[in-house]
C-alpha cells in the first residue's frame, strides 16, 4: 500500500480482455488474492469485471476498482454522465480510482477536474488521477489547484520513466506501471533472467518486484492462471538494492504504446 493512497501495489490489468475470457481471468485473479482490478471504459469490459466481482463473493469494499474516462469525454457534463454509466455497468455505488485515460489539451483542465472533485465530494469516487500524462500536463493541473493521486503510465525495465518517476515522487503522486512486463518482451532480458536465477523466482516476479521496490504500483495482465498467481508472488520477497540498480541501468528503448492521439511531446 502507498502512504498517499490506499491501493494494493499489484493490480490485475484487463486491457484487451473481453467477454468470457475477461470474466474468467478476473475471477482467477480474485481467487488468487488480487484485490485491485484495473479497467477502463474504452476496454469495453466493465460488465465482465462486475460479473467476476459479484461471482467471487468478496465484499465490494475489499476490492479496489480503477476505471478511466476516454479522452474525448473530458468535459464537465460528459465526465459526470460517464461516471453514472460506469457505476451502472460496474454494479457499484462508487469507483475507487477514476483516471483520465489520455490527456486532451483541447478540454480545459477545470472542466475535467472540477467534475472529478465534485464526484469525490459526493463520494462517487474515492480518488482521482491521470494516465499517460507528461510532467508538463501534470504541472498544468497542479497549477490550477488539482491534485492527482496517481499517474498510470507505460513502465518496464527498458522504459523506466526515470524523469517522470523522480518528478511524481517529488509531488507525492503514485506512479502505476502499465505493460510492466513490456507486453512479455522484457521477460527475456539477460539481466532479468540472471536475477531470476539468483532469487529462484520467475523473470516476471523479478520485474514486478523491481517496480514495487521503487514505490511504484503495477498492473500486469495475464489469462494464464499460473502466471496470474505467479505475478502476485512478487510481493512476497525483497530484492537487494544493488539489483534494483542493475535493472535501473538496463539500456532504454522507445516506448511500446504510441497511439495517434498521444501528447507525449508536450
Ligand atoms: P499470458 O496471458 O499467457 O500470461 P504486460 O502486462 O506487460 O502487458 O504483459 C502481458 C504479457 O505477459 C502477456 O502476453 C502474458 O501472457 C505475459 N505474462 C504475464 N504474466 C506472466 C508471467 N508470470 N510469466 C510469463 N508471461 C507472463
Amino acid at each position: 500500500m502507498s502512504k498517499n493512497i490506499n491501493i494494493p501495489f499489484i493490480g490485475f490489468g484487463t486491457w484487451k480482455l473481453t467477454g468470457e475470457v475477461c470474466v474468467k481471468a478476473v475471477s482467477k485473479a480474485l481467487e488468487a488474492g488480487y484485490r485491485h482490478i484495473d479497467t477502463a471504459d474504452r476496454y469495453g469490459n466493465h460488465k465482465e469485471v462486475a460479473k467476476a466481482v459479484k461471482d467471487s463473493g468478496i465484499k465490494r469494499e475489499e476490492i479496489f476498482i480503477t476505471t478511466k474516462v476516454w479522452y474525448t469525454e473530458l468535459n464537465y457534463k460528459n465526465v459526470l454522465g460517464s461516471l453514472e454509466r460506469f457505476l451502472d455497468e460496474l454494479k457499484t455505488d462508487y469507483i475507487d480510482l477514476l483516471l483520465v485515460h489520455w490527456p486532451n489539451r483541447q478540454i480545459p483542465v477545470e472542466e475535467t477536474f472540477g467534475a472529478f472533485c465534485e464526484l469525490k465530494d459526493t463520494k462517487k469516487i474515492r480518488y482521482y488521477g491521470v494516465s499517460n500524462y507528461t510532467i508538463h500536463h501534470i504541472e498544468d493541473i497542479i497549477s490550477k489547484g488539482y491534485r492527482p493521486f496517481v499517474n498510470q503510465v507505460e513502465l518496464h525495465p527498458s522504459f523506466n520513466q526515470k524523469e517522470l518517476y523522480e518528478y511524481c515522487k517529488s509531488k507525492n503522486i503514485l506512479l502505476t506501471a502499465y505493460s510492466p512486463l513490456g507486453m512479455g518482451d522484457e521477460l527475456k532480458n539477460p539481466i532479468v533472467v540472471e536475477l531470476s536465477k539468483k532469487y529462484n523466482v520467475t523473470p516476471a516476479q523479478v520485474i514486478l518486484n523491481w517496480i514495487i521496490s521503487r514505490g511504484i504500483a503495477a498492473i500486469p495482465k495475464s489469462t494464464n492462471p499460473v502466471n496470474i498467481k505467479d505475478n502476485l508472488k512478487s510481493l512476497e520477497w525483497k530484492m537487494e538494492k544493488i539489483d534494483v540498480e542493475k535493472i535501473n541501468a538496463i539500456e532504454q528503448k522507445p516506448r511500446l504504446l504510441n497511439p495517434p492521439w498521444q501528447e507525449f511531446d508536450y
